[in-house]
């Protein structure tokens, strides 16, 4: 589904990733995991046009992505969260949501103007699925409330159904559990789960390793930009090197 290919890149001299190659299965759940500065959130950047790869070229199907300007890369099917949280606080839930979904919705400027009934439909069927989205992530009750009210870990999930809102076949999720209580990541961990089940693919930057081995049916591990191992939870967990890399050597 998403194929990554020697991607290299350097901030001056620094080579932050080093000839990156993996690939991401259709309809999987899968972890992207490494000890900070890393080269995850970068790669992230990368595969999403927000940077540029001094080397190495990102698929999504048969589709070239490399080389496209973000937006493009989300018409594309490319789907995102930020390790930041960047949500409109004044706001409402529903409507932070459906400024995710703005290139979905077909009406122009003039059908807003002259508030075409076509335009009142589409606006009407955005509104609905929003709505949903908002449910898959427990939100839907506070869908008319505004975004800077909700809980740190509530806000983190909006997040989530906003990224939705672009229709993404692939969704980049960068360490979604981020603050959140062990409850918070419990749930969020299902709603994830959830998520995955109705057909989408899922790449996760996640520092929780119970979440990550709990959560992912395969893991890539990156370290000082060099991709040291991918392969199922349980492979990773036995691997030397990322025991000794990631976890310390006295686990
Ligand atoms: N825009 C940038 N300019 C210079 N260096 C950067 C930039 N973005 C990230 N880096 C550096 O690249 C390395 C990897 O960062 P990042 O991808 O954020 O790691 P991770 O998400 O794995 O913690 C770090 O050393 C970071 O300081
Ligand atoms: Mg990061």
């Amino acid at each position: 589904m998403l194929r990554i290919n020697g991607l290299t890149k350097q901030f001056g001299g620094l080579r932050v990733l080093d000839e990156v190659s993996f690939q991401v299965p259709e309809g999987i759940i899968y972890g992207l995991i490494g000890p900070n500065g890393a080269g995850k959130t970068t790669l992230f950047n990368l595969i999403t046009g927000i940077l540029k790869s001094n080397t190495g070229t990102v698929h999504l199907g048969d589709e070239l992505l490399t080389g496209l300007p973000p937006h493009r890369v989300t018409q594309a099917g490319i789907g995102r969260t930020f390790q930041n949280i960047r949500i409109f606080r004044e706001m409402t839930l529903l409507e932070n949501v459906m400024v995710g979904m703005h290139d979905h919705l077909r009406y122009g400027l003039a059908g807003t103007l002259l508030a075409l009934p076509s335009h009142r439909r589409e606006e009407k069927r955005g509104r609905e699925r929003a709505r949903e989205l908002l449910s898959w992530l427990s939100l839907d009750t506070k869908a008319t409330i505004e975004a800077g009210s909700l809980s740190y870990g509530e806000q983190r999930k909006l997040e989530l159904a906003r990224a939705l809102a672009t229709e993404p076949k692939v969704l980049l999720i960068d360490e979604p559990a981020a603050g959140m209580n062990p409850a918070e990541t419990e749930e969020l961990m299902g709603e994830i789960t959830c998520i995955s089940r109705r057909g989408y693919t899922i790449l996760l930057i996640e520092h929780d390793m119970r979440l990550v081995m709990g959560l992912c049916q395969r893991i890539a591990v990156l370290n000082f930009g060099v991709l040291i191992a991918e392969g199922a939870p349980a492979e990773i967990r036995c691997n030397p090197e990322v025991v000794e890399a990631y976890l310390g050597k006295d686990v």
